[in-house]
């Protein structure tokens, strides 16, 4: 294991609330502000607290009584909402440009394939959203981590652009519960030893809070705040930093806050029949991994713990931001955005604590929107959203039009646009990557000690996916960059045991929407061959690039399931393969690319119609 790979980590690495209830008139006339002249309205606010690491699958959220009572009940839970890589910079990234990974070239957590250096290089300080929010009249405040690699040493090479306001971790103590380090604006790099890192990053939110409050007071200047506390994340401990020989550390459980630390004393992982199974599942290094010991379940309930009892500061912030809101009489008209930078799994498929894998636990992660129009206390299922939705959604809801480049679209806020989109099958998919490691997190996890072999630790964790939902379907679809394949039907198996890709009994037997396997695989193996290459509206609408035609309107996999289509999925379009693994975005090792004189073109193909 060569160390500049181990590199990647080191930088890397219930009270009722009673102030909020207002019936918003925009709600029940299905009213969008946008729809209002603009002379008419003042732009809406945004607040946007992003989490680091949780998930939607474990239950988390039933442990944040306040995110409950204050954003789920009077707002929309998102219920199918998927990041487009599993690993925090390459999504936040993904998230805060529109485009997915592929077209950031951003797909790690350090140089030479991410972090905040490589986000510099790639001139995204530039063009990402607090940049437009900004040159488009918002105040723009951030407090928090930001990306991996942004360092007490390379934090004004340059400095990040775009904030009105700004108070960013740094690493290499980002992950540090209790020794966070935090940089404000132009000044130098401040450690905060001893203190609760999400409590520091509490007050700071409060006073950007007051200061944009204030400005907007007196300058109708709408503000863009984003909240991004570390939980709950692992703790990482390091013992050396030594960048040279390696780094020597440790990922430890998260750290609650004192008043938190006694609480929920019996909370378990979720015992589902994917947990610590007695049969290996998942293909590559997944399937290699042992059963769990008693021990070891053990460790990893606490680790759960941890996570949940981290995630009670932020609960607080959201109950006090919420309030603050209130008080300032802005509440209806803000948005409040909740999300994750990715999901998490403990356990499952004998996994150790961690995320960078595609079942659902890892690409899943809760959205909550509340705000003008926005349904209260709806839980959406089966409309996909993905993170490069978000920053469309944030210029729709500015009024700012959206730029050519977005690889997503604006998610539907009020009931009737929700409806539109479910009723026309639209946003079936989310296209799924990732290059290079995966890293098994706390004490059975990863370690590496001088003279000792590198555990926990495994490259050519590289795929691409597809995670596609419709109303008779729900389907995942991976290729490995060591050309394995998984197929998982996820309405009869929803914990992704049987992949039925590789069970040649099932192949030859098992139908889907009433059709072969083999037939819908050929579908399915397109799609994904676009989505791993697209750009734009491709990525939007890949069904179109594969039948450009006006004649066929194919915008599901329903739709292109027709046979007419038959010959064209089974003997025209190139299969999705890999001539090596990478642990970046190298194109010539992802053999064939999609081009769009692929695309089928009324009877002909393209390239024989022009
Ligand atoms: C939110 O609270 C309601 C009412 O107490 C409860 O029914 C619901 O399950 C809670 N939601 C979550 C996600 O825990
Ligand atoms: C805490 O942070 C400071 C820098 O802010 C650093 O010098 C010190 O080594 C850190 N302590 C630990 C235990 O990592
Ligand atoms: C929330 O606000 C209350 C009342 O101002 C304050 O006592 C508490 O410390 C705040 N909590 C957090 C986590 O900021
Ligand atoms: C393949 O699927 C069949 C039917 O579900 C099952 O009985 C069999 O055990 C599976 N084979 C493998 C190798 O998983
Ligand atoms: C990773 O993939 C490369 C290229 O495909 C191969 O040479 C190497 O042996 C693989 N490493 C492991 C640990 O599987
Ligand atoms: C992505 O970045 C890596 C590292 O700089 C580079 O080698 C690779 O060619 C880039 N990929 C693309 C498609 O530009």
């Amino acid at each position: 294991m060569k160390l500049a790979t181990l590199s990647a980590f080191l930088a890397a690495t219930a009270t009722v609330f009673q102030t909020v209830s207002s019936i918003s008139v925009n709600a029940i006339f299905d009213q969008h502000p946008l729809q209002l002249p603009l002379h008419d309205r003042k732009k809406p606010n945004i607040v946007f607290i992003l989490t680091d690491d949780q998930d939607l699958h474990m239950s988390s959220l039933s442990y944040m009584p306040h995110l409950n009572s204050t954003l789920i009940q009077h707002g929309t839970l998102y219920n199918s909402h998927y990041v487009t890589t599993a690993l925090c910079c390459p999504s936040r990234v993904s998230l805060w440009t529109g485009l997915l990974a592929h077209n950031t070239n951003v797909t790690d957590v350090n140089p030479p394939y991410g972090g905040y250096p490589k986000f510099v290089q790639r001139g995204f300080n530039d063009k990402w959203l607090p940049v437009w929010l900004n040159d488009a009249g918002y105040g723009t405040y951030y407090t928090g981590k930001l990306f991996n690699a942004h360092t007490v040493d390379n934090y004004d090479e340059p400095h990040v652009k775009g904030f009105t306001g700004s108070d960013f971790l740094l690493d290499p103590y980002t992950y540090q519960y209790r020794n966070a380090t935090f940089q404000r604006n132009r000044e130098k790099p401040m450690s905060h030893k001893g203190q609760y890192s999400t409590d520091v990053l509490a007050a700071k939110a409060y006073g950007f809070l007051d200061e944009a409050v204030e400005r907007y007071e007196e300058e109708s200047e709408p503000f863009f705040l984003a909240i991004a506390p570390v939980a709950p994340h692992s703790n990482v401990e390091f013992n050396s930093l030594d960048i040279i020989n390696g780094p020597e550390f440790k990922t430890t459980a998260p750290l609650a806050a004192d008043r938190h630390t006694h609480l929920f004393p019996d909370a378990k992982v979720p015992r589902t029949p994917n947990f610590n199974p007695d049969t290996p599942s998942g293909v590559n290094w997944i399937k290699k991994l042992e059963k769990q010991s008693e021990n070891n379940v053990e460790y990893n309930d606490h680790f759960y713990r941890q996570r949940l009892r981290a995630l009670q500061a932020v609960d607080e912030i959201v109950l006090n931001v919420t309030a603050r809101l209130a008080e300032a009489g802005l509440l209806d008209d803000t948005y409040i955005i909740y999300t994750s930078d990715n999901g998490y799994h403990i356990g499952q498929h004998r996994l150790q604590p961690g995320k960078e894998c595609g079942f659902e636990e890892d690409i899943a992660v809760p959205l909550i929107i509340r705000g003008p129009g926005v349904p209260k206390g709806e839980v959406v299922d089966g409309l996909v959203t993905t993170h490069v939705d978000l920053a469309p959604t944030l210029f729709s809801i500015a009024g700012i039009p959206l730029r050519e480049e977005f690889d997503g679209t604006p998610i539907p806020l009020s009931y009737k646009r929700i409806k539109h989109q479910k009723k026309h099958g639209k946003r079936e998919h989310a296209g799924v990557e990732y290059w290079g490691f995966a890293l098994e997190e706390g004490e059975y996890g990863f370690s590496h000690h001088e003279g000792e072999d590198v555990k926990g630790y495994y490259t050519n964790n590289t795929y691409k996916a597809l995670r596609l939902v419709g109303e008779d379907y729900s389907l995942y679809y991976s290729v490995w960059c060591n050309n394995e394949h998984e197929l998982y039907d996820l309405d009869k198996d929803p914990y992704q045991l049987t992949n039925l890709y590789t069970n040649s009994t099932l192949i030859k037997d098992y139908e889907l929407l009433g059709y072969p396997l083999k037939k819908v695989l050929g579908r399915l193996d397109a799609l994904l061959f676009v989505l791993k290459s697209c750009t734009a509206e491709t990525c939007q609408s890949p069904w179109s690039a594969l039948h450009p035609s006006h004649h066929h309107h194919v915008s599901s996999l329903t739709e292109a399931l027709d046979e007419r289509f038959d010959e064209y999925y089974e003997e025209e379009v190139e299969k999705i393969r890999f001539d090596r693994c990478e642990q970046g975005y190298i194109v010539e090792a992802e053999g064939p690319q999609w081009d769009k004189s692929m695309g089928m073109r009324g009877g002909l193909r393209w390239s024989e119609w022009v």
